[in-house]
């Protein structure tokens, strides 16, 4: 008998949130544990360059996590919202090398369960999951991992990088959409503290432009 290929679920907990994988048949909102979300990677390509590395997302697992002192607290439950995709069977191979040139660089393989929130569907008698993922998380192995960052600071600067995807504020932004969009419990502290510190710098510098021109 051929091996029969096992089911290939990625979760997707920054960009690919809004800019899924290809080949994708399901798309699933709901939650991991064991994990932190921090914009604590180093991005030199798509939302920074070499010379100015704009700021990602990672999730650090916990146990580790704990052991650093975080200007940031503790997320109120042990839950990191994002999605999951299944990849179509025929293209799984195609679709993890696509995944190791896009976005291995900078970050460590695990494979971890995924809890759906989805509601229960007509004719459905229990709730799906968990289901195995497998997650890009940042390790202090890992090249671009930075670890802990001054909030203010990491704000200022993610205000000022942007790559050839676009502004790094823009990845910020989006995260914050995209989360809030998934469910009434998403919301991510971390990601909010950062989006609303950056409306403020923001603010401040569009305010300068325009003093400067009533000049
Ligand atoms: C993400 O968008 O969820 C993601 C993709 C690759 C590495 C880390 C996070």
């Amino acid at each position: 008998n051929a091996p029969v290929e096992e089911e290939f679920w990625l979760f997707g907990y920054g960009s690919l949130i809004w800019k899924p994988p290809p080949h994708f048949d399901r798309r699933i909102p709901g939650w991991v544990t064991g994990y932190v979300r921090r914009f604590w990677q180093v991005r030199t390509y798509h939302r920074g360059t070499p010379t100015a590395p704009g700021r990602v997302v990672t999730l650090i697992s916990r146990s580790y996590w704990s052991t650093l002192s975080d200007p940031h607290p503790s997320p109120p439950d042990d839950k990191v919202w994002g999605v999951a995709y299944r990849i179509e069977p025929a293209h799984v191979a195609s679709v993890k090398e696509y995944l190791d040139i896009r976005e291995i660089n900078g970050y460590t393989i695990h494979y971890t369960p995924f809890h759906p929130a989805s509601e229960l569907h007509p004719g459905e008698t229990k709730k799906e999951g968990p289901i195995k993922t497998l997650v890009y998380i940042g390790t202090p192995e890992n090249d671009q991992f930075v670890g802990p960052q001054d909030p203010q600071e990491l704000a200022e600067h993610i205000y000022r990088s942007r790559g050839p995807s676009g502004l790094n504020r823009d990845y910020l932004w989006g995260l914050e959409r995209s989360l809030d969009e998934l469910s009434p419990e998403s919301g991510d502290e971390h990601v909010r503290d950062l989006a609303e510190r950056v409306r403020g710098v923001a603010a401040r510098e569009e305010g300068k432009g325009e003093g400067e021109r009533e000049v």
